[in-house]
């Protein structure tokens, strides 16, 4: 399974890529704005900052909800640097503008998917990648997970090559489930990443190798 981290924070995406397990990072309008990222300029400044930092894939959002406008913002973002995927929302136009793009090879992120019919569609107009928003299904007392559990099976009925990329993870257990039941990708925060290193007896293990080492070779 592929792990992206999802934030526009370049602090945490250097920590995560340090840790050498990142495939990639998704950024969505509202994470850039939580980073004081505003203005045209800044926001395509920092998805190459974040391109300088990771070696793969980086999901930029298209603002636009209209057909044209989706199609301009979409090649000014992949432009930009060959890492970045261009993440388009799951409204009609979305639809379309994705089957455009894929048509030109151009890579792209299907965004707010909360549904299985939702991904069908994304997966017909060639997505590379479809997210399901787990943690906001959980959110409102649905389960998440099996919306991805149905996607994945949907697409291996018919073979589709787009990628489930799980969103909206909140934390270590999401990562965990998600791995247990065929998500290609996962997105979540440094927490959920990290929070994958933890064990207490990890760490009294350790505390004990190193204490008795000591004691043999003072
Ligand atoms: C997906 O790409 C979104 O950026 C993200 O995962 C949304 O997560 P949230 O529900 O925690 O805002």
């Amino acid at each position: 399974m592929k792990f992206f981290i999802d934030t526009a924070n370049l602090n945490d995406i250097a920590e995560a890529q340090a840790l050498g397990i990142l495939d990639g990072v998704t950024t969505n309008p509202s994470l850039m704005a939580k980073e004081g990222i505003t203005g045209k300029e800044n926001i395509l400044n920092h998805y190459k900052a974040i391109c300088d930092i990771v070696d793969g894939d980086v999901s930029a959002e298209v603002i636009a909800t209209d057909f044209e406008g989706m199609v301009k913002e979409g090649n000014e973002l992949a432009n930009l640097h060959s890492q970045i995927v261009v993440k388009l929302p799951m409204i009609a136009n979305g639809v379309k503008a994705c089957k455009y793009f894929s048509d030109k090879g151009i890579r792209t992120n299907v965004t707010l998917v909360f549904s299985a019919g939702q991904a069908l569609l994304a997966a017909k107009a060639g997505a590379t990648y479809v997210s399901p928003f787990l943690g906001r299904l959980d959110d409102i007392s649905t389960d998440g997970l099996s919306l991805i559990s149905d996607i994945r099976l949907i697409y291996d009925n018919y073979g589709f090559k787009t990628q489930i990329l799980a969103a909206s993870v909140r934390h270590s257990m999401h990562v965990i489930n998600c791995a247990k039941i065929g998500s290609d990708v996962m997105t979540g925060p440094l927490s959920s990443i990290v929070g994958l290193l933890k064990h207490p007896l990890t760490d009294s293990g350790l505390a004990k190798f190193l204490e008795d080492y000591k004691k043999v070779n003072q």
